[in-house]
């Protein structure tokens, strides 16, 4: 049984070792391309909304930012041996669910050739505003996303 919360500084150790977990997993590191230094430092800048399982095991997170009228997503990822399996939908939808009760627009950039992120992102009901060209170290353009109920 799964459940989504936000996380506690508790959850710190296990977080870095999922969000480095992710990474490890990605094909392409143009995709998700965050260094040992920039994970520790997100942990600090960030908040994580989790998918725990009953044991307390954290199975996905997603990092984000809350400002004054909009939450930035600033990265996401489910643990690379549970992925396809439903988690980071549930996972998402009461991300945006619980931030739009608020009356909060949720956006996020996601690299133009990350197809299983932006399949979720409009499975979800993000809609693309806006490209960003060359906006990754690869030259890739960044696809920013919002959602606003
Ligand atoms: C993208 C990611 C978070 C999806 O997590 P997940 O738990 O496997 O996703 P779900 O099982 O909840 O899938 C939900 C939907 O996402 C889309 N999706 C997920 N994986 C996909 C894939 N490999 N190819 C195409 N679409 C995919 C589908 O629309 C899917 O719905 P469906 O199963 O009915 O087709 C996961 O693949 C991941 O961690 N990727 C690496 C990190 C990353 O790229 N993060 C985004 C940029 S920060």
């Amino acid at each position: 049984m799964h459940h989504c919360r936000f996380s506690t500084l508790h959850d710190r150790t296990q977080i870095e070792k999922l969000f480095k977990r992710v990474r490890d997993g990605m094909k392409s590191t143009a995709l998700f391309n965050w260094s040992d230094q920039q994970i520790s430092q997100e942990l600090l800048l960030s908040d994580f909304y989790l998918n725990a399982d009953s044991d307390g095991s954290v199975q996905g997170f997603i990092a984000h930012r809350v400002n004054t009228d909009f939450v930035e997503i600033m990265a996401l990822g489910t643990d690379p041996s549970k992925i396809k399996n439903g988690l980071m939908l549930l996972l998402l939808n009461n991300f945006v669910q619980n931030f739009s009760n608020q009356g909060l627009e949720v956006t996020l950039e996601v690299h133009e050739q990350n197809q299983p992120a932006i399949s979720l992102y409009l499975k979800c009901g993000f809609k693309r505003i806006r490209n960003r060209p060359s906006y990754y170290k690869d030259g890739g353009a960044a696809l920013v996303m919002t959602f606003l109920s």
